[in-house]
């Protein structure tokens, strides 16, 4: 893959031709590569099989270079990283085997998203746990040393000697403050029960260098259709260690099995033991791609400095907007920049800016509108964002 400049990757990105794009927090664009890369995939599939003894190979070599590229990313052994469809399967599928005790505390924190809530309150439901808050959502920290002390502060507060599992966002996708994930680890292992720790990494991979966070989780769930820029349907999972021997597949298929076709197979002892069954094996260049792609602007540091540049750019000139007031109180650490605007509804904010081919979103706790940057996103992007919105107010 060619070195790009961000600009030369954005001209290969059919969404950012005809609109100002501020949510790759909730879907990337596809780069033109990518898309062609999983056609290709798709062709090469139908030459060599679909089922046939000359298509095996070539598949698992698909489906093992990814999952190697994956792995590093995440700092852990390609035994430890398994392949998804998405954040919410990343999370639920092994945190459904672990073993629970009736009485079991989950202690999830209160920036985290609807969807892995309600995962994890079916689960106390079903197994008679109970639930407990981790207060991060007032967090604003001017300094990543503040963040982190009232992070673990709140830690302290909230941890019980009930407490089997702690959930946390990397980077939390409402106020966009980076979770020292690290830190926790380290004082979730001082515990007496040594609860798990599941990392929501929908919003860090891609944007952080996530290898120490990912390596340090029990279950590090992200996705490829959000930061990464690949195609929609493909995530993974870094895996720790006492993961894969504590936790069984709950929705296992003939993936899962060490023997495939052996009635009676036990379970893959590594990460594949929580990939399920057939899936779409051409997105795995779609997504191989877009990870080359972005390689090829710089390290994870040097992208997310360009991340950095845009995201600070944002927060500055929106504190200058009367009315509009940025919802922490330092430059954001990754691309993540909420705000609120006085007297108007987030909903209203991002439907009129939508009219005029700005799109962001927003978000309902707190109520705020989203804007994220990329490497793809452009100064003068923002600048027509910070005009619309001094129009607006
Ligand atoms: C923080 C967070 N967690 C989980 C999800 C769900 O992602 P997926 O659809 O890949 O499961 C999202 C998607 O917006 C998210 O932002």
């Amino acid at each position: 893959m060619h070195p790009h400049t961000p600009a030369q990757l954005r001209q290969l990105m059919p969404a950012l031709a005809n609109k100002s794009y501020f949510n790759y927090g909730g879907q990337g664009p596809l780069p033109t590569p990518s898309l062609a890369a999983i056609t290709a995939s798709w062709q090469r599939l139908q030459e060599l099989g679909p089922f046939t003894a000359e298509v095996w190979p070539w598949l698992s070599a698909q489906v093992s270079g990814l999952r190697g590229v994956l792995a590093e990313g995440c700092g852990v052994p390609p035994a430890r990283l398994a392949l998804t469809e998405n954040v919410s399967s990343g999370c639920v599928l092994p945190l459904w085997g672990l073993p629970w005790q009736p009485g079991d505390a989950l202690l999830i924190g209160d920036c985290e998203h609807p969807g892995i809530v309600a995962a994890c309150r079916e689960l106390a439901r079903r197994e008679g746990l109970s639930l407990d808050t981790l207060a991060v959502k007032d967090i604003r920290g001017d300094s990543a040393a503040a963040v982190d002390g009232a992070v673990l502060t709140a830690l302290e507060a909230a941890l019980t000697p009930r407490t089997r599992l702690v959930v946390l966002s990397h980077l939390l996708w409402n106020t966009g403050l980076v979770m020292p994930i690290a830190a926790v680890a380290a004082r979730l292992q001082e515990h007496v029960r040594h609860p798990w720790l599941l990392v929501d990494a929908a919003q860090s991979v891609g944007s952080l260098p996530v290898a120490e966070a990912a390596s340090l989780a029990d279950i590090y769930a992200f996705t490829g259709h959000k930061w990464c820029c690949g195609p929609e349907g493909l995530g993974g999972v870094a895996l720790s260690a006492r993961l894969l021997v504590e936790s069984q597949p709950t929705l296992g298929g003939w993936r899962s099995l060490a023997n495939e076709s052996r009635q009676g197979s036990a379970w893959h002892a590594d990460s594949r033991r929580f990939e399920v069954a057939t899936s779409c094996t051409p997105l795995l260049a779609g997504l191989h791609t877009s990870l080359e792609l972005l390689e090829s602007l710089g390290s994870c540091e040097q992208r997310l400095a360009l991340i950095q540049e845009r995201s600070g750019q944002l927060w500055r000139g929106l504190q200058e907007v009367n009315g509009i007031t940025p919802l922490l109180s330092a430059a954001p650490p990754a691309g993540l920049v909420s705000f609120t605007v006085e007297g108007q509804a987030p909903e209203a904010v991002v439907q009129a800016l939508g009219q005029q081919g700005l799109w962001l979103r927003s978000l309902d706790d707190p109520a705020c509108v989203r804007a994220c940057t990329h490497v793809t996103t452009s100064a003068a992007e923002v600048e027509r964002l910070l005009d619309a919105l001094r129009q607006l107010v």
